[in-house]
C-alpha cells in the first residue's frame, strides 16, 4: 500500500495531500486564518462551512499536483479525531465518498498520530523507538513511540496547551492571531532574561515536582499581571519584544527540561518534535543544542509539516494500510480520542 490520498479538516486548515510512503508527491493547505482572525480564534461553525466550500478544489489540486490519477491511488485516509466535530465531518464525508466512488480502501487517522508522523516525511532513516514532544494548539504531550500504533503517553499539560499559551499571550499583547508565529518573530528581537516568569511546575503530594507534566495557565496569568504592572507604572510603549522573548524562553525551557529528562529515563536517544509549536525557532534551536550536548539525535519536521497538513495524515495511513488496517465506512468522528485508543479506529 504505497500511494495514499489524505484529507485533513480537524480545525481551521482544509488540507489534502498525496504521499508515496514517506515521499510527499503533493501537499495543499487552504488556510482559514484570515476568516477567523477578526474573532481572535477559531469559530467552529464558520470553519465547517469554509471546509465545505474549499474541500473539493483542495483535493482536486492535490491530485493534480501529484501527477497521478485515481487509478494510481492505493487508499484514501481522513482525519477522524480529535478535533471540531463539524469540521471533521466534512473531511470524513468527502474521504468516504471518494473511497466508495473510486473503489479504494478507507482509513480514519488520529490527528496526533499524524503530527508524530510529520517527522517521518522525507526523513527516510528515522525509526522507532523515540520520544515525541508533541506541541500543538490543543495538546502538549510527551509520547513514547515504539512503532506504528504503539504509543505511551508519559507527560502532558494539566491545563493550557503550549500553542494555546502562545495564542493567549499574543492576545494579551494585542498582537493578532495565531499568536505563535508573531511571538516567535518578536522574541528574536527581545531579551529572554528581561522578565522572570514561572515555569509551571506541578507539585507532588509527597514534595518535589512532577518530572514530565507541565502547566501553562499560570504562566499566562503571570504575563497578564506583568502587563498590568507595566501599564500602571506608565511604561510606554510596552516592551513587547522583551515580554515575548521572556515568555517564549520560559515555555521552551519547560518543554525541553521535561523532554530531556523523559528521554533519559526511558533510555531513548532519539527525540522527535511535532505539532504547530514545533515550528518555533527558539524551540528548534535550543532542543537541537541541548540534545547534541547529551549525545541525542533530534528529528525536526520541515516547517510546512509542523502545522496542520494532510501529508502527515497520509504518511501515518501508509504505515497502517501496510499493516492491513482498514476502517469501516461506518466510522464516526470524535472530538476527543486518546492516542492510546488509536486501535479503536480500525475496529469499526
Ligand atoms: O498543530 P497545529 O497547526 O494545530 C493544532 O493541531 O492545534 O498548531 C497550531 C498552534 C497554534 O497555537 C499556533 O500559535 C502554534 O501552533 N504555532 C506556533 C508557531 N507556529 C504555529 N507557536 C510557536 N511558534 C511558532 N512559530
Ligand atoms: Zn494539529
Amino acid at each position: 500500500m504505497a500511494k495514499i490520498l489524505a484529507i485533513e479538516t480537524s480545525c481551521d486548515e482544509t488540507a489534502a495531500a498525496v504521499v508515496d510512503h514517506r515521499q510527499v508527491l503533493s501537499s495543499v493547505v487552504a488556510s482559514q486564518i484570515d476568516l477567523h482572525r477578526r474573532y481572535g480564534g477559531v469559530v467552529p461553525e464558520l470553519a465547517s462551512r469554509e471546509h465545505l466550500l474549499t474541500i473539493g478544489d483542495t483535493v482536486h489540486e492535490a491530485l493534480l499536483a501529484s501527477h497521478l490519477s485515481w487509478g494510481d491511488i492505493d487508499g484514501v485516509a481522513t482525519t477522524c479525531a480529535p478535533g471540531l466535530v463539524g469540521a471533521l465531518l466534512v473531511g470524513m464525508s468527502v474521504g468516504k465518498t471518494l473511497s466508495m466512488v473510486h473503489n479504494k480502501p478507507f482509513l480514519g487517522v488520529h490527528h496526533l498520530e499524524g503530527h508524530i508522523y510529520a517527522a517521518y516525511l522525507e526523513q527516510f532513516e528515522l525509526q522507532p523507538p523515540f520520544l515525541c514532544l508533541l506541541v500543538s494548539g490543543g495538546h502538549t504531550s510527551l509520547i513514547r513511540v515504539d512503532g506504528c500504533g504503539q504509543y505511551k503517553l508519559l507527560g502532558k499539560t494539566r491545563d493550557d496547551a503550549a500553542g494555546e499559551a502562545f495564542d493567549k499571550v499574543a492576545r494579551l499583547l494585542e498582537l493578532g492571531y495565531p499568536g505563535g508565529p508573531i511571538i516567535d518573530r518578536l522574541a528574536q528581537q527581545g531579551n529572554p532574561n528581561a522578565f522572570k516568569l514561572p515555569e509551571g511546575n506541578i507539585s507532588l503530594p509527597g514534595g518535589g515536582y512532577h518530572p514530565y507534566d507541565a502547566s501553562f495557565s499560570g504562566l499566562k496569568t503571570a504575563v497578564f499581571r506583568l502587563i498590568e504592572r507595566l501599564k500602571s507604572d506608565n511604561v510606554t510603549p510596552l516592551p513587547v519584544e522583551d515580554i515575548a522573548a521572556s515568555f517564549q524562553y520560559t515555555v521552551v525551557r519547560a518543554l525541553i527540561r521535561r523532554a530531556m529528562r523523559c528521554a533519559q529515563d526511558e533510555g531513548l536517544s532519539n527525540i522527535v518534535l511535532g505539532g504547530g509549536v514545533a515550528a518555533n525557532s527558539g524551540l528548534r534551536q535550543t532542543l537541537t543544542q541541548k540534545a547534541t550536548e547529551q549525545d541525542m539525535d533530534v528529528h525536526l519536521p520541515s516547517l510546512k509539516f509542523c502545522t496542520d497538513n494532510a501529508a502527515m495524515i497520509a504518511c501515518a495511513a501508509s504505515d497502517h494500510f501496510a499493516k492491513g488496517h482498514r476502517s469501516s465506512l461506518n466510522l464516526g468522528v470524535y472530538s476527543r480520542l486518546s492516542l492510546e485508543q488509536v486501535s479503536e479506529i480500525y475496529r469499526f
